[in-house]
């Protein structure tokens, strides 16, 4: 199998690519609470869409748990990256259970966005899907007056009550060219459509998706570091995918099957924002064994956001 895959000349790596600002600061805020107040710490479902970040941190005695009522009394509470729904902080504040929100603040914002256009008494339509702990945490904003988009034929079914008071949002993590798509049907059929002002796809989103385009371009197959559950990186083969390139999405480099390399010259590798830099490092060493004479970069931006942890973990 080795010798299939020695064709591999070129690995070419995306940047920016792996953790956003949003997943440093949720993990980060798992670690502190478990320095600062000691083991067990209760994270209601994944802090973020990775198996090897959940296992380390279980390793260190946080404890991951889907519901607030696996909670004991009194345990320090941390609600993940992807945030919740109102009615979630009500019961914990109801428990007067201690709680850390490691929500991003990139999803505080759609969330934020939510309350506005429901209290002009708008009809909000969510672009996302259905399932992901983020947009059943932003449906939660205004139950009933929130409906879920999750495509273009949904787009085109949609119906309100009036067409003049719509208003959309988007999930933080969906595919840039897929929401354009959903975007010019509800722009056609709703005229009036209002949006926030500010693209609710992250930044990391957006910056992952565009390095990786170019990347594909001179690929013969790409690599995305992540796990099945994490959006933003299943995004990341699809947009490939559609770009006639093939692509897989790995949890580390065992999940490499050589015979996807068989024949292929160029590899493209990237991450999702939830996948560790190191399970890169180690995906990029192995493929180099393979006989690779060229591991490059090519960075179409460079990132520098950074978010303050929240104030009951802010040393001092
Ligand atoms: Fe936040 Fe975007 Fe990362 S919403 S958690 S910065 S992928």
């Amino acid at each position: 199998e080795w010798a299939e895959a020695s064709t591999v000349r070129e690995i070419v790596l995306a940047a920016p690519r792996s953790f956003c600002a949003g997943v440093e600061r949720a993990i980060s805020v798992v670690e502190q609470a478990l320095d600062r107040y000691g083991p067990p710490v209760y994270v209601r479902k994944q802090i973020v869409h990775n198996v090897h970040v959940i296992a380390d941190l279980q390793q260190r005695g946080a404890v991951f748990v889907d519901e607030l009522t696996e909670i004991p009394d009194g345990a320090v509470t941390v609600f993940s990256a992807h945030g919740v729904a109102p009615s979630v902080r009500v019961a914990a504040a109801d428990r007067g259970l201690p709680v850390i929100d490691a929500t991003c603040p990139l999803v505080t914002k759609v969330h934020s966005e939510a309350r506005r256009f429901v209290g002009r008494g708008n009809t909000v339509l969510l672009i996302g899907h259905a399932g992901h702990e983020e947009t059943e945490g932003t449906l939660g904003e205004a139950p009933g007056q929130i409906t879920l988009v999750e495509n273009v034929t949904d787009a085109e079914r949609i119906e309100v009550t009036d067409p003049d008071r719509v208003s959309y949002l988007v999930q933080t993590t969906l595919a840039v060219d897929e929401v354009a798509g959903v975007l010019d049907v509800l722009r056609r059929r709703f005229p009036a459509l209002t949006g926030p002002s500010s693209d609710d796809i992250c930044y990391a989103t957006t910056n992952r998706q565009a390095a990786l385009r170019e990347v594909a371009a001179a690929a013969d197959v790409v690599l995305v570091v992540g796990s099945a559950n994490s959006s933003n990186s299943r995004r990341l083969v699809e947009v490939t995918e559609r770009g006639g390139i093939p692509a897989y999405l790995v949890d580390d480099v065992g999940d490499v099957d050589l015979r996807w390399l068989a024949g292929r010259r160029t590899i493209g590798v990237t991450a999702g924002a939830s996948a560790p830099p190191r399970l890169v490092d180690e995906t990029v060493a192995a493929l180099a064994g393979l006989g690779a004479h060229a591991v490059r970069e090519h960075t179409t931006r460079t990132e520098d956001v950074h978010f303050t942890l929240p104030k009951e973990i802010r040393t001092p």
